[in-house]
């Protein structure tokens, strides 16, 4: 390349990342809400006006979503929720999907034991049995204001599915790119799609059927979903399969508090989720063994925000942790996870030393530790916060765009694929990359290991960042170098979420970065260290809270369509 052409894409780069950096956050006294919903947004900010507190202001921003981010946000999926209220309280709570009972190890092999294309992603078996009713209910149950009835709490949902609502260009855009995907299922091709035109901004979008579902469950709570008239068609849904989710794995769903991840990094406290996520533990696990490299850091190696040496040994870092991820994670109430492995400083530091700072590991030479011996990509983020400092983090997620694509008919929502992120087959991908072992392997009643880290970091023991992110295998990374770009990095909360992002996860061997998101320089440098880069679409969606002295700090990721809204 001629110096002329490196010099004009540096410029380019230069100019790319200062314009994603250089938003101000948005600012509030008394509440923050960020979620990828202007109208989702909004709902959350009347709540807490309304006088609920932050955790009403979640569960109504929850259903709200499943009304205008159809993607992602969604009744037929799950999510978890992770919460440090004001009395000092921390909770975390799972309603990830539960495999019905007829699920088995081997149900996506064919006789050959060869996986059968498209099962655990695009058919009604690909659906667990949904959490997202339960376990919102049950956090505004337990954890509620008291003030704000089941009624205000899903009346603003009921009312942008009945009345509609006018889609962004961005929303309009997403339905018109997955067209053929959405009309696949003649339910789902009659909801969202048009046969004359395609979509555009400003169209009003009106869900009946969904606002009837969400009238149900107004009106019956958690019975209005799993049980009557909406278990029914859900059921009914099944019927062309012959069963899958039938009533009594309906009724048995149950959402679950679990205990919080806690770890700490250079003064500041991590609050996150544990199993059945590995983000938790992965990101405190990588934080530990980031804050021993730094602790012994001599001054020629830099690690300065995406310099060579930041990228590689996150990185390694990455490398090693997502290794462990495959050998030792999984639904804890199935699968013994090591917590106190991922927690250790100990593992920490010995998972260090065959690091090379100067040179890439091989991938295939990496090991998964052992904690006996040692004895130790469509989801969505939104946070929130209240004026007496209740912190929520909130991922949620129905897995990939739209999830199977099957509609409920009559009912009016998206089904889940979250079966996918089970381990198929020792050895085989699933579609975030991710490898599984025995760990994951599919059982009756057992959650997917997931990679969703809705995180809250505490200064002096009050919420400094409430921090999560979409993006399947990319969560946890995301996660993590949000929380350094704020604490090693200085940056405010719309720089922290909006800056290029890279990521890498054992397998797959490769270091990927984002369009623009590296110069030429530093992948040439990465190169020579013996890392295979690669450039692929967006990394992640962050939607950020940073609070100080002054107030709460909305970051809303430049990357899709969020909206922080404070007062
Ligand atoms: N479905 C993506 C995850 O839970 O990690």
């Amino acid at each position: 390349m001629n110096d002329k052409i490196v010099k004009f894409s540096l410029i380019l780069f230069l100019f790319i990342v200062s314009s994603c950096s250089n938003k101000s956050p948005v600012f509030g006294e008394n509440g923050m809400v960020v979620s990828t919903s202007r109208h989702a947004s909004q709902v959350g900010i009347d709540i807490l006006q309304a006088g609920g507190n932050a955790i009403d202001a979640a569960a109504a921003v929850g259903f709200a979503l499943a009304v205008t981010s159809s993607s992602n946000g969604n009744i037929g999926g799950g999510g978890f929720m992770t919460a440090k209220l004001a009395n000092g309280e921390v909770f975390t709570l799972d309603y990830r999907e539960m495999a019905p009972k007829s699920a088995n190890r081997d149900m996506y092999l064919d006789k050959d034991g060869n996986i059968i294309k498209g099962k655990s992603r695009s058919t009604h078996f690909a659906s667990g049995v949904p959490g997202s009713v339960d376990g919102l209910l049950k956090a505004w149950r337990d954890y509620g204001s008291g003030v704000i009835s089941r009624d205000q709490l899903m009346g603003p949902a009921i009312k942008l599915a009945r009345e509609g609502f006018d889609l962004s260009i961005y929303e309009a855009e997403r339905f018109n790119k997955n067209k053929e995907r959405l009309s696949k299922h003649s339910e789902t091709k009659r909801i969202f799609t048009r046969d004359d035109r395609e979509w555009k901004k400003d169209d009003i979008f009106k869900q009946t059927d969904l606002a009837n579902t969400l009238e149900r469950i107004a009106k019956n709570g958690r019975d209005g979903f799993y049980k009557g008239e909406t278990a029914k068609l859900i059921v009914e849904e099944m019927k062309s399969v012959g069963s899958w989710i039938d009533y009594e794995d309906l009724e048995n769903y149950v959402s679950k508090y679990r205990q919080p991840v806690k770890g700490s990094f250079m003064g500041y406290e991590i609050i996150s989720m544990g199993p059945p996520s590995s983000g938790g533990l992965l990101v405190v696990h990588m934080l530990n063994m980031l804050e021993k490299i730094i602790e012994g850091k001599n001054s020629d190696f830099d690690l300065s925000f995406n310099s060579v040496h930041y990228i590689h040994t996150l990185t390694e870092l990455e490398r090693r942790a997502y290794a462990d991820r495959t050998e030792h994670m999984a639904d804890s109430d199935y699968w013994d996870v090591p917590n106190s492995m991922f927690l250790s400083h100990d593992y920490a530091h010995e998972r260090l030393k065959d690091i090379n700072f100067k040179k890439a590991t091989d991938s295939q030479l990496v090991e998964h530790g052992n904690p006996y011996s040692n004895q130790s990509e469509e989801t969505t983020h939104y946070s929130i916060i209240d004026s007496e400092g209740n912190a929520v983090s909130v991922t949620t997620t129905i897995n990939s765009g739209y999830g199977n694509g099957i509609t409920v008919t009559g009912a009016g929502f998206l089904l889940n694929n979250e079966m996918d992120d089970f381990s198929s087959k020792p050895g085989e991908p699933n579609m975030f990359g991710l490898l599984g072992n025995e760990a994951n392997a599919i059982e009756p009643k057992k959650r997917p290991l997931s990679s969703m880290t809705p995180t809250i970091v505490l200064k002096d023991d009050s919420p400094f960042l409430i921090l999560g992110s979409p993006g399947g295998s990319t969560i946890i990374t995301t996660v993590m170098q949000n929380i350094l770009n704020v604490i090693v990095h200085d940056m405010n909360i719309q720089e922290a979420v909006s800056s290029p992002r890279v990521h890498s996860q054992w397998l797959p061997d490769m270091v990927f970065h984002e369009k623009n998101g590296l110069s030429p320089e530093i992948i040439d440098e990465l190169k020579k260290m013996g890392h295979d880069v690669r450039m692929r679409g967006s990394i992640g969606e962050a939607n950020g809270i940073m609070i100080n002295e002054k107030g709460f700090w909305g970051g809303p990721d430049s990357r899709g369509e969020n909206t922080a809204i404070g007062y």
